[in-house]
């Protein structure tokens, strides 16, 4: 660990995290070494950096919310077996179902909750759902108690994507992806699709916590890094659905030129 800080000294890591949180209006940015896009093994040091955080703010009995993908994935297995026993509750924000197992929000929740000691709950839908469908099932009481309690949430942890990569691995119809592509979607985050300045372009039907649902969340947590993200990120952050921002030197570096 006392490396890890001397390394990120030396780097002036400090200073550019100062500057991004200034230039993306942000409460807090942490910014390791590397990017993940050169080496897997820096999604693991994201992962774990931002598991470092999550355990300055989590309580005894937090309830987190928390989406797909591999970065939270990292952030689940970084997390040491903090407690054995607790009141903590992890959910998941997306249903999801249809990508690879190891990467759904129920397969993370359930990894994250036994590190915390606590107990987790699953959200048993598919991601490609239509409104109607969403609408009846949201009445089921399996899904009515995960969705209460998303919205109880106090900490928020998610993944940002680019927009035409996320469209493609959610196998999306053409039509859609024409109109993201139009409208100059460049992230995806919780189910929306944002532009550059952070504009909602469009919405999957799926989403059970929304970006209203947000407002009333106390901690949201954004764990995204990579070269190639650096424009996703910023969009999302420029959403104003972002607090804390876990990113990479990659990421970051060309975020400054962005911004
Ligand atoms: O599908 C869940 C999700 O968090 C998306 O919202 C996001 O765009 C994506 O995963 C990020 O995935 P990864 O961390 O694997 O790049």
């Amino acid at each position: 660990e006392n490396l890890k800080d001397f390394i990120h000294e030396l780097k002036g890591l400090n200073n550019i995290e100062s500057l991004l949180k200034d230039k993306l209006g942000i409460e807090k940015v942490i910014v390791v070494p590397g990017d993940i896009e050169q080496d897997p093994m820096i999604k693991k040091e994201l992962g774990k950096s931002a598991a470092n955080y999550l355990k300055t703010i989590i309580n005894y009995d937090s309830i987190i919310a928390l989406t797909g993908g591999s970065t939270v994935l990292e952030v689940a297995n970084g997390m040491p077996q903090l407690y054995s026993q607790s009141n903590i509750v992890v959910v998941p924000a997306r249903g999801g179902l249809g990508r690879e197992v190891e990467k759904q929000a129920n397969t993370i929740a359930s990894i994250l909750a036994k590190k915390l000691g606590g107990t987790y709950k699953m959200l048993h839908v598919p991601d490609n759902l239509g409104k109607e469908a969403v609408k009846s099932l949201i009445k089921e009481p399996d899904i009515k108690d995960v969705v209460e309690t998303l919205k109880k949430a106090d900490i928020l942890i998610f993944g940002i994507g680019r927009a035409d990569i996320m469209a493609e691995r959610r196998n999306l119809p053409q039509d859609i992806r024409d109109f993201l592509e139009g409208n100059n979607a460049t992230a995806e985050a919780l189910g929306y699709y944002f532009d550059r300045e952070g504009k909602v372009v469009y919405a999957t039907p799926s989403i059970f916590l929304t970006l209203e649902d947000l407002k009333f969340v106390k901690n949201l947590i954004a764990v995204s890094g990579g070269k190639g993200k650096a424009e996703a990120i910023v969009s999302t952050c420029r959403s104003g659905n972002v607090q804390v921002l876990v990113t990479d030197e990659g990421a970051a570096f060309e975020i400054l030129k962005i911004v």
